[in-house]
């Protein structure tokens, strides 16, 4: 597979489909709870649809050629809501690592966690680093599991090592720059995402990949994401395709 790292499209494809597909595409899946009541059902029931959701994007995205497919499951705020429902959201996680796991693995793909592992639930966090283990090998799609999940939280962790670095003379402070900072963050072995989806319409980060998101690229759809499919996938991919990215710099078309 190459690629073509300045743009962050994904140049050649598995199947004959990744022509302007990005490298890096993370989704703030939300509208789980909205897609539940219009339909008179429970919140939670719109937490259970949008798994449903999250096992076809993971397909599709590794069908067109994405290279890393983040996803926003639980953020540090998210503990703010009614303990039943964040039972819940922990249930379904437990639930989905246990079943889906092995077919992932069948995939190819390769499981990573962002986010905070202090003080989450030992049973919790076990399943995650069981899942990173038995996929650390695999070649194909990397599948990046925000879970317990915020901008400032990891950052103010990645300060706080490199202060503790600093200190102890690991690193000069002469030396700290974007390149070390960006090393203690837990996306460190990533490259930062080119393309931000955000399903139900809103249109705000909510502390998500803060740092990474300098130069990405964002979409709004207005679908709930039990309802964002295959196809509203490629749209965005589409939007995608016809953006001129220019990093602060001049359009690749005028350049010259
Ligand atoms: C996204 O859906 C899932 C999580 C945040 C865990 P929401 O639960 O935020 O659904 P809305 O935004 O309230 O409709
Ligand atoms: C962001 O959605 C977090 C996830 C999708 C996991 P929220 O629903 O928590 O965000 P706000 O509260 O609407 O900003
Ligand atoms: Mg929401």
């Amino acid at each position: 597979m190459t690629v073509t790292a300045d743009l962050g499209v994904s140049a050649q494809v598995d199947a004959g489909e990744r022509i302007g597909v990005p490298r890096h595409v993370a989704v703030i899946m939300d509208g789980n709870g909205r897609w539940a009541v219009g339909r008179g059902l429970p919140r939670t029931e719109g937490h259970r649809a949008g798994v449903a959701a999250l096992r076809r994007i993971v397909k599709h995205s590794a069908k067109r050629g994405v290279e890393i497919l983040t996803l926003f499951s639980f953020s540090s705020e998210n503990w703010n809501r009614p303990p039943a429902e964040v039972g819940f959201l922990m249930g379904l996680l437990e639930r989905f690592v246990r079943r889906d796991l092995a077919e992932i693995h069948r995939q190819n793909v390769r499981v990573t966690m962002i986010g905070e592992r202090e003080g989450l639930d030992p049973s919790i966090l076990g399943l995650i680093e069981e899942g990173e283990a038995l996929t650390r090998e695999n070649t194909g799609m990397t599948l990046v599991v925000a879970f317990n999940y915020g901008g400032r939280n990891e950052i103010a962790r990645a300060v706080k090592r490199l202060a503790a670095d600093v200190a102890q003379g690991v690193i000069a402070p002469q030396d700290v720059n974007e390149d070390s900072i960006s090393r203690y963050l837990d996306t460190a072995a990533l490259p930062d995402p080119d393309l931000i989806i955000r399903t139900s319409g809103e249109q705000r980060l909510s502390n998500f990949l803060l740092w990474q998101a300098a130069y990405s690229e964002f979409y709004f759809a207005d679908l709930h994401w039990p309802d964002f499919d295959e196809c509203a996938l490629d749209s965005a991919f589409e939007a995608f395709a016809a953006r001129d990215r220019r990093f602060g710099g001049l359009s690749a078309k005028v350049a010259r």
